[in-house]
């Protein structure tokens, strides 16, 4: 069994790294293979939205980091979509590799579990209502079960977030698997 795992922030250490690391510890750990796409450090272009794909009828024009992807998350069996929170949704990285799915569209939907950890700098109640709004909508289209979050509010910078129990939720949430 796979889990891809694809993150999306610039921080090679940063808040939402950590929530990674840790999801994928606990998933290694509940003997799932994993295979983790850094976004921010990928060539992926934004989708041209040409249609020449056909919404996956014929491959994708554009031949960047996405050929590296696809194989990956097609053949696993769980995603786990990790961001900073970049105002109320997924930063730019990953949403462009979101945007991407299109060319794939109909062989990525059902049969998997997702996952979604992020991290933000404020604390209200509201911080992460857009962005859970928009991973409930996407599951919901790509007919994704929807297997758990980490919503570390608060965690603006790693020693924020090395205070609190949010790296061990995802270690938790990445165990959960077994
Ligand atoms: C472009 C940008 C937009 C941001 N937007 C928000 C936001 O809307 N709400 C929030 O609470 N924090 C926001 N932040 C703060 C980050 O979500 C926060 O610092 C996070 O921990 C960064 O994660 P990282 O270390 O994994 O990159 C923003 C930061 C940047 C750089």
């Amino acid at each position: 069994m796979k889990v891809t795992v694809i993150t999306g922030s610039p921080h090679k250490k940063g808040t939402s790294a950590l929530l990674a690391d840790e999801f994928i510890r606990g998933a290694q750990e509940a003997e799932w293979e994993t295979f983790r796409f850094d976004a921010a450090f990928e060539q992926v272009a934004p989708c041209l939205g040409c249609d020449r794909c056909g919404i996956g009828a014929a491959p994708c024009t554009q031949k960047d980091g996405m050929q590296k992807l696809m194989p990956e998350l097609l053949a696993s069996q769980a995603v786990a979509l990790v961001t900073p929170l970049y105002y109320f949704g997924f930063s730019a990285q990953i949403k462009t590799v979101i945007d991407r799915f299109y060319a794939n569209n109909y062989k990525l939907t059902g049969g998997k579990k997702a996952f979604l950890l992020a991290t933000a700098y404020d604390s209200n109640d509201w911080t992460m209502e857009a962005l859970t709004a928009h991973y409930e909508t996407l599951s919901r289209y790509l007919q994704w079960e929807d297997a758990g979050r980490v919503l570390a509010v608060g965690c603006g910078v790693r020693s924020d977030i090395e205070r609190t129990q949010f790296p061990q939720e995802a270690y938790q949430l990445g165990l959960s698997l077994k």
